[in-house]
């Protein structure tokens, strides 16, 4: 906790701002350089581009933070999956190869995700040095739901294909917890000063399984983070009430809270942890007043605690860079 304080809130009066998916497609620079580059993995792994798109927002708005360009899905990429993108579609992992995925050798991974880590290391040095660069994985469910295929639409996951396969999960969850610590341990070596675990999906996992499939997976990453000093802050997007239990059971440094959680109640509920976020990004869609109003209400809530201003998911494409730039000169004045 001191140490995430330290480094995401060194401003004087506690003060921090970024953005998820600050580094994307609603920027005009980032859809140049993607209109050029459709393979989006490659893009990925092209270090001189992604260090060149982490640092777009930073130049266009001054975010006290950086988010790598990368994606949750390079850990499967990393573990030998085959991964496309699909325009208007998203990420759609062909032929899950368990035999191979359970197989795959560290020196293999560690080789196949190095653009990564240099795009890491020249963002480090490009930065300024009272900013931070935080780089990120996915929670295993969160990857489980590409690697199943799982999604039928936003709110609903196909139960059919995890029903009777614990077994195997429980084999995929291992592999996948081992290979994110070693992506955190690599990323952090390579210049990040924070971890943040997106479990995005977290809100579809079956009532009875959300102690196996998202605390208790979160808990081995935090536990792995902290015995290496590493700050760490956990989104578990979408679990309502239960993010008071997933605060105290897995003990991050920082939380994440999304767009349903109200923010009088965290400030209440969520003790001994640095809150971060919650802004629904669909207010940004809207008027000027609107915005200032909601982002208001957030801003009174945790007034007198440390709070990294932030969104409840990230940035909609739709969003006009401009409405950004208003909210962050808001929050500064504030
Ligand atoms: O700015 C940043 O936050 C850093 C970059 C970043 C990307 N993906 C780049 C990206 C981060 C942190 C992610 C995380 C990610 N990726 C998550 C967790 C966060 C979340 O939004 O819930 C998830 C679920 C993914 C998987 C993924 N990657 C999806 C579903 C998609 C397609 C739809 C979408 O959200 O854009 C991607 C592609 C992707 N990852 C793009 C970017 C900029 C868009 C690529 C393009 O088509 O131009």
């Amino acid at each position: 906790m001191g140490e995430l304080k330290k480094i995401l809130l060194k401003k004087k009066n506690c003060k921090s701002v970024w953005f998820m998916r600050q580094a994307g497609r609603y920027l005009p620079e980032f859809k140049k350089i993607r209109s050029k580059n459709k393979d989006f993995i490659k893009l990925c792994l092209n270090s001189k581009l992604s260090s060149e798109i982490t640092l777009q927002p930073i130049r266009r708005f001054n975010l006290d933070s950086a988010i790598i360009f990368s994606d949750i899905l390079m850990v499967p990429y990393g573990l030998g999956q085959d991964i496309k993108f699909i325009e208007d579609k998203g990420p759609v992992i062909r032929n899950f190869n368990l035999k191979n995925f359970l197989n795959f050798k560290k020196k293999d991974f560690n080789k196949k995700l190095r653009p990564v880590y240099s795009a890491i290391k020249t963002t480090k040095k490009r930065l300024e040095k009272e900013k931070s660069l935080i780089c990120f994985v996915g929670a295993p469910w969160t990857l489980l739901i590409y690697l199943f295929g799982l999604k039928i639409n936003t709110n609903n996951i196909d139960l059919k294909k995890i029903k009777g396969r614990e077994k195997e999960i429980k084999k995929i969850f291992n592999k996948l917890n081992q290979f994110l610590c070693l992506h955190i341990k690599n990323q952090v070596r390579a210049g990040a000063d924070v971890v943040q675990i997106f479990d995005s999906w977290a809100g579809l996992i079956p009532k009875n399984k959300v102690k196996d499939f998202c605390f208790k997976p979160n808990k081995k990453i935090v536990d792995f983070c902290k015995s290496k000093n590493i700050p760490i802050i956990c989104f578990p997007k979408g679990i309502k009430k239960k993010y008071l239990q997933f605060n105290n059971y897995v003990r991050p440094h920082g939380i994440s809270l999304d767009y349903q959680i109200k923010p009088e109640w965290a400030y209440k509920n969520l003790k001994n942890v640095v809150i971060q976020g919650g802004l629904d990004p669909k207010i940004l869609l809207k008027s000027d007043k609107e915005i200032f109003k909601r982002a208001t209400r957030y801003l009174k809530a945790f007034k007198g605690i440390p709070y990294v201003f932030n969104l409840g998911h990230g940035l909609l494409p739709k969003t006009d860079p401009g409405k950004v730039h208003k909210l962050i000169k808001f929050y500064r004045n504030f």
